[in-house]
């Protein structure tokens, strides 16, 4: 693996202040250590004031400033906040929620993936952007629009979106002789012969909300395939274009939990991930955390939410990302938002860096004293003093001139993580609450109590040489050659619940599922769970949520109190019938590892550890001091160790 150079950055919007103040900001960012700083993204309305009229004076002069001070520059293209004009040309390009109602301009991403017209403004103003600024001395790299998803902005119910619905339909189920699609086989896919639901021609098919009641899961799911697949259409016709200008990497900022659109997918047309970090504000509604968690990590944040996308992300980048926006202190769009505690800003940096991140840009250098984000820190305050992030930028600056190379090194887990198995279960949930995305992070939680190191990995992952034990919870559509590729992997294997509960087009495969060779097991019947209702199993923990009633010769693995399988095993594949408690995956993540030969090292509340080819990261998320294996670390504190003096068991062998 090739050693990677971290660096720090910062997002900044020239636009916002005098231009007076540029040279002094360009200095004081280069003086902090920074390297990178990312401007541009929503500045349409000032870079094209009128339509075809240009002012690219002042992006010049910025660039050349920042430029000037040692700073490259990341451009973002401009294209979630068009000016009001771009609406007036195209009144109909707004996106419509499902209850019908268009989304009105005075924000930001009021605009529809579906949309031609917009599609073709975009292409217009990422073209004048890279045809100006594609060899600038001073660019380093590109950022695609801007958080694609954020605000709920996937799924667009407009008559764009219903006509390329269509299209994409037609595509989807093609007939076997012209261009257009053959309706009858849609209508056996779907099962509309239930409730007389048969379309004649696919233009009679609608967008899938405002029904009497619940659509067709299949018409829901492949609405939410289309949605996503618009998404990496948008975003592909911008790389497109910036490509035929310019040799610097392409970025897109992804966010925290979101899974409208497929991102591996998005990613492949991209050069490197990033995301969008800010631990306090996921806390209390995205994490999924207890009540009494939510208030031990109020000013830290969750200990793996962030952790878990890095690894994601990692994944999307294949290998590259970022963190391009790092929450520096309070924000303004949680339901609580308090300060972090001293440290954390350094802590959540240096975490990004052991998962393999090439840089953590924070957002925003100075709080803007106007608009939406008034409540918003940055590195500076809104009179330019320092804002206390500025000195942990600062630190982490200076101890990453003395740190070693960050050589990134593959875990010996890999976690699956598949968006469309996420729609699956959002379309049919089967109990309130219960999703997939929490599934998969109730496992990583687990992986990481017991101190390991996860790579999180694509569905359509093949070769699993690299890992000693993989987990794929709650794969609702499992390809064969998945099944087949994993359980011949010679990795140890944890499957189900509902690994194979649906084929493609979201029906119910004879045989019963999860149908995987070689293990003995049928789910002959499903149920969901009140939360009060858990199911206790023998030796600890408990099955919640959702349960599978499984039949099976073999002998299992674990079972409830009343005597029933809750898990079975053959050979180094075993199938978990049923949403684990934590007791219940930590059981499960011992078992693995003793199949797999790899040492748990049981983590206290709050601490973390992470390898990277050269060192073991501790990270102590909690408010007070904690001891590791590897001796005391203080609150928010992190401890490095060089990785040869770690006893590893085998783990690193
Ligand atoms: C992100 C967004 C930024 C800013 C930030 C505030 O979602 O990309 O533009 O709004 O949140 O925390």
């Amino acid at each position: 693996m090739t050693a990677l150079r971290r660096t720090l950055g910062v997002c900044y919007y020239p636009e916002h202040w005098p231009e007076a103040q540029w040279t002094e900001d360009a200095r004081r960012m280069a003086a902090a250590g920074l390297t990178w700083v990312r401007i541009g993204e929503f500045a349409w309305g000032r870079i094209e004031p009128e339509p075809g009229r240009f002012d690219w004076g002042w992006l010049d002069r910025a660039i050349a400033t920042l430029g000037a001070a040692g700073l490259k520059v990341v451009l973002g293209t401009p294209t979630a906040t068009p000016p009001k004009w771009v609406l007036d040309r195209h009144p109909d390009m707004l996106a419509v929620d499902a209850e019908g109602r268009a989304r009105k301009f005075g924000s930001r991403r009021h605009y529809c993936f579906s949309h031609e017209g917009y599609l073709a403004e975009s292409r217009r103003i990422v073209t004048e952007l890279a045809r100006r600024y594609g060899r600038n001395p001073h660019l380093g790299a590109w950022q695609t629009d801007n958080e694609y998803g954020c605000h709920d902005t996937v799924l667009s119910y407009s008559d764009s979106a219903r006509q390329a619905f269509r299209e994409w339909l037609r595509g989807a189920f093609p007939a076997e002789r012209g261009n257009g699609g053959d309706i009858g086989a849609l209508n056996r896919a779907w099962g509309n012969v239930f409730w007389s639901m048969d379309y004649a021609d696919f233009d009679d098919i609608d967008l899938p909300n405002l029904t009497v009641t619940e659509p067709n899961p299949a018409h829901s799911l492949a609405f939410r395939r289309f949605s996503s697949a618009q998404v990496a259409r948008y975003n592909r016709a911008q790389v497109e274009i910036i490509r035929a200008y310019s040799d610097a990497p392409i970025a897109h900022n992804y966010m925290g939990r979101v899974t409208e659109f497929d991102h591996f997918a998005l990613g492949a047309d991209l050069d490197i991930a990033s995301w969008d970090s800010y631990p306090l504000g996921f806390l209390e509604d995205r994490v999924g955390a207890s009540a009494e968690d939510q208030r031990h990590f109020a000013r830290q944040g969750d200990p793996d939410f962030q952790a878990f996308h890095h690894d994601l992300y990692r994944a999307v980048g294949r290998g590259r990302w970022w963190i391009m926006e790092q929450q520096p202190g309070p924000v303004n769009w949680a339901p609580y938002n308090p300060a972090p505690l001293p440290g954390m800003v350094r802590l959540w940096t240096w975490e990004a860096f052991a998962h393999g991140a090439e840089a953590v840009c924070y957002f925003r250098w100075r709080q803007a004293p106007f608009a939406q984000e008034q409540m918003h820190a940055g590195l500076l305050r809104p009179d330019s003093r320092d804002a206390p992030a500025l000195a942990e930028a600062r630190q982490v600056a200076d101890e990453l001139a003395a740190a070693p190379e960050v050589c990134p090194a593959a875990a010996p887990v890999a976690l699956m993580f598949d968006y469309d198995a996420d729609w699956a279960w959002t379309v049919q949930p089967h109990g309130r609450g219960l999703a997939y995305f929490q599934l998969v992070f109730d496992h990583y939680r687990a992986l990481r109590r017991a101190g390991l190191s996860v790579d999180i990995v694509p569905a359509d992952t093949r070769d699993f040489a690299a890992y000693r034990a993989v987990l794929a919870p709650g794969l609702m559509h499992m390809p064969d050659d998945l099944k087949q590729a994993l359980t011949s992997s010679g990795c140890a294997v944890a499957l189900g619940p509902r690994s194979g509960a649906r084929d493609g087009q979201f029906t119910i495969p004879v045989p019963l599922p999860p149908a995987i060779p070689g293990l003995d097991v049928t789910v002959a019947r499903v149920e969901s769970l009140r939360p009060d209702m858990p199911i206790p199993v023998r030796g600890g923990g408990a099955v919640r949520g959702y349960r599978e009633e499984l039949e099976t010769a073999l002998e299992p693995l674990w079972r409830d109190v009343s005597g029933a399988p809750v898990a079975v095993r053959a050979g180094r594949a075993t199938y978990v019938g049923g949403w684990g408690d934590d007791a219940l995956l930590d059981r499960l993540v011992a078992e693995l590892a003793g199949q797999a030969g790899l040492t748990v090292t049981p983590m206290p509340r709050g601490v973390r550890t992470r390898d990277t080819g050269a060192e073991r990261f501790w990270f102590n998320h909690n408010p007070h001091p904690a001891d590791t294996p590897a001796g005391p670390i203080p609150a928010a504190g992190v401890l490095r160790q060089p990785l040869q003096s770690v006893s590893t068991g085998s783990e690193n062998t």
